[in-house]
């Protein structure tokens, strides 16, 4: 059976998924995308993937970073989803409130969650590489309801009509680094 590029892409934009911004440090350049092919993998070790298309400018900075970071962008971020997916030429991170991670990572503020990851494993995966991270810092703030994306558009949960607002956590920090997040 054959399988044609549009009914590939219809049956996988069926599968709703959250989207982030994956970051690094490139000779000193911030550097970033934007991925909805985030998933976790591992918990014990935590590990975590991606997959870089080949074709992305930023396919050789990532590749040979040591680390990155995944931002979970929130509801409210879709213009940072919509701008780290233009050409990088726009400046990606020109007006973005962001700084360095324990490990060097772009962390972006006003995400639900950002983890920054240690370079695990790289395994070819067709036009794209998957990038296998091993999480070595996470910062979580799961009151922020998370932006989504179906069918090739935005989208975001429904609200619980009857549910009570839920109380505002601290946000969560672990691993090697532990600065609150601004
Ligand atoms: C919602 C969405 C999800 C995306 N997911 C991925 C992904 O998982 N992997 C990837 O390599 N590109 C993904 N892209 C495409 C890249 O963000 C976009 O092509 C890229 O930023 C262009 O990069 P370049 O200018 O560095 O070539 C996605 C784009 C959008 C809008």
């Amino acid at each position: 059976m054959t399988i044609d590029g549009d009914g590939f892409r219809a049956a996988l934009g069926c599968f709703a998924t959250g989207i982030t911004v994956v970051t690094a440090r490139s000779r000193g350049r911030p550097v970033g995308l934007t991925v909805n092919s985030f998933n976790s993998v591992s918990l014990d070790p935590p590990l975590v993937l991606f997959s870089l298309g080949r074709h992305t400018h930023v396919y050789w900075d990532l590749l040979e970073a040591p680390h990155f970071a995944v931002n979970v962008l929130a509801q409210d971020q879709r213009p940072l989803s919509e701008r780290f997916a233009a050409p990088p030429a726009s400046g990606r991170f020109k007006g973005v409130a962001w700084r360095d991670g324990p490990f060097g990572s772009p962390l972006i503020g006003g995400t639900a969650a950002r983890l920054e990851c240690t370079v695990a494993h790289k395994y070819q995966g067709g036009d794209h590489v998957i990038l296998v991270g091993r999480v070595l810092h996470l910062e979580a703030e799961p009151h922020r309801r998370p932006l989504l994306y179906h069918q090739s558009a935005y989208a975001a949960l429904a609200p619980e009509p009857l549910a009570p607002e839920p109380p505002v956590p601290e946000p969560l920090v672990a691993g090697l680094g532990r600065r609150a997040v601004s």
